[in-house]
């Protein structure tokens, strides 16, 4: 987690910071991001993974200081949209070290990644060949991937599962989709084919699914290379590294990753007699995820039934997963000693839906009350990524911790922000 210290009298500081310092002043909710923390998960992966490509996942959290500290740490960058891309070469990273991915990209998002000069482009759909290839031009070229689906579930959620057939994203490799659509790459000069890739889902732990990847990847690579002579010089694993966001939770183990896909790797392409593609990998929330805190005020506290009910001033526009994946979350109260016993409660939102549960039955001080602040640890990442406006409610900052410094990265959405869209009457 963000490197925290804890000073006596239940302060929690981060990256040197009390929690409540930035609470005051940039008000609350507000998104707390350790940098040092994600400077040292980058380089972590780079040491685990020294001859492999590292792309950090954008859709996890993207601002410009975090594309300025990922481009810093030598990673590259996965992005699914003209946004996500923009932002990122408008603060000078580079394009060739960016990945362009989406099962439906549109005629801006290719334009833009063109116009930039994107490293790759991961097609995901038979019609997006001809359109690329179109829009690249008979004189242009441009490096591609094909996503392909290996028929693997994994992945903490239905939801972010994308390893199987039943799912929107990639081609099958059962169905001979990807085969398919292979051929159709190679008969366009202007496009040249770098590397397979597959994503398989999101919040993953265990070591196991990965190397059932690379076996399926390698499977296939051979048949390319029996059916077209082709050999690929890459192959892109995806992310969807699992992180702990609970005390006692189970993460995905970065060093037994790296050491049993280099060898699955190793071994499945010598039998194959392949040459050993440069692996890519794309982990977002690994990098992330436990550097970022959110810290809430609590309005509201609630006895009905057997249910105590803390209500804080941010909740599902500021992070959905709860709503959306059944995620657990472990809020703890800062900036007084909690001397009385714990009690269970369920810490919820603002929001006008009784969905709007931030952490259902979980044990905080029993004298919880209105004006105390609560931290919600491992909040870096698909929080504010997927923030939302619901009831008109600004989105909140992003404050960058740092040697005892808080720097304000993302200004808070003020009323006016959102007032200013609306043009019409
Ligand atoms: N590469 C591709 C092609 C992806 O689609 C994703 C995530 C990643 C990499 C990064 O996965 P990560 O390492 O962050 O698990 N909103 C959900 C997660 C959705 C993940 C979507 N794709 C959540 O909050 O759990």
């Amino acid at each position: 987690p963000a490197s925290t210290t804890e000073p006596p009298h239940g302060e929690l500081a981060v990256g040197g910071v009390p929690l409540t310092e930035v609470a005051e002043r940039f008000g609350t909710p507000v998104y707390v991001l350790d940098e040092a923390e994600v400077r040292d998960r980058c380089r972590t992966y780079r040491d685990a993974f020294p001859e492999a490509e590292v792309l950090y996942a954008a859709k996890a959290f993207l601002c410009r200081a975090m594309a300025h500290w990922v481009a810093e740490e030598g990673l590259g960058l996965d992005v699914c949209s003209a946004g996500e891309l923009e932002l990122a070469v408008t603060t000078g990273f580079p394009p060739e070290r960016i990945v362009l991915h989406g099962n439906a990209k549109s005629p801006r998002d290719l334009e833009t990644a063109l116009r930039l000069g994107v490293g790759r482009i991961v097609i995901d759909s038979p019609a997006e060949i001809a359109r690329l290839a179109a829009a690249v031009g008979p004189d242009g070229h441009q490096k591609v991937m094909v996503r392909v689906v290996p028929g693997i579930s994994a992945g903490g959620h239905e939801k972010i599962r994308t390893g199987t057939d039943d799912q929107k994203f990639g081609l099958s490799i059962a169905d001979g989709y990807a085969q398919h659509a292979i051929a159709r790459i190679l008969d366009q000069p202007q496009l040249e084919l770098t590397g397979l890739h597959c994503h398989l889902g999101s919040q993953i732990t265990s070591v196991k699914p990965y190397l059932a990847a690379v076996r399926r990847l390698v499977g296939l690579m051979t048949r390319l290379y029996e059916q077209h002579g082709l050999t690929l010089p890459e192959l892109d694993l995806g992310g969807g590294h699992g992180i702990a966001y609970r005390p006692g939770e189970e993460a995905l183990d970065l060093t037994a990753l790296a050491r049993r896909v280099r060898a699955e790797l190793t071994d499945a392409c010598a039998t194959a007699g392949l040459p050993v593609p440069r692996l890519i990998i794309e982990p977002g929330r690994a990098i992330v995820g436990p550097a970022g805190i959110a810290v809430y005020h609590v309005l509201a506290v609630k006895h009905t039934g057997d249910t105590v009910f803390v209500a804080v001033d941010g909740g599902m526009s500021d992070n959905p997963r709860p709503a959306l994946y059944g995620v657990r979350y472990a809020p703890r109260l800062i900036g007084r000693a909690d001397t009385a016993a714990p009690a269970r409660v369920t810490v919820v939102g603002r929001h006008c839906e009784a969905g709007d549960v931030l952490a259902a039955d979980v044990e905080l001080p029993a004298d919880i009350r209105p004006g105390d602040l609560l931290a919600v640890p491992v909040a870096g990442a698909y929080h504010l990524s997927m923030a939302s406006n619901y009831n008109l409610v600004g989105r909140p900052p992003v404050v960058a911790v740092r040697d005892g410094l808080a720097r304000l990265l993302v200004r808070h959405e003020s009323l006016a922000d959102i007032r200013s869209r609306d043009v019409g009457l």
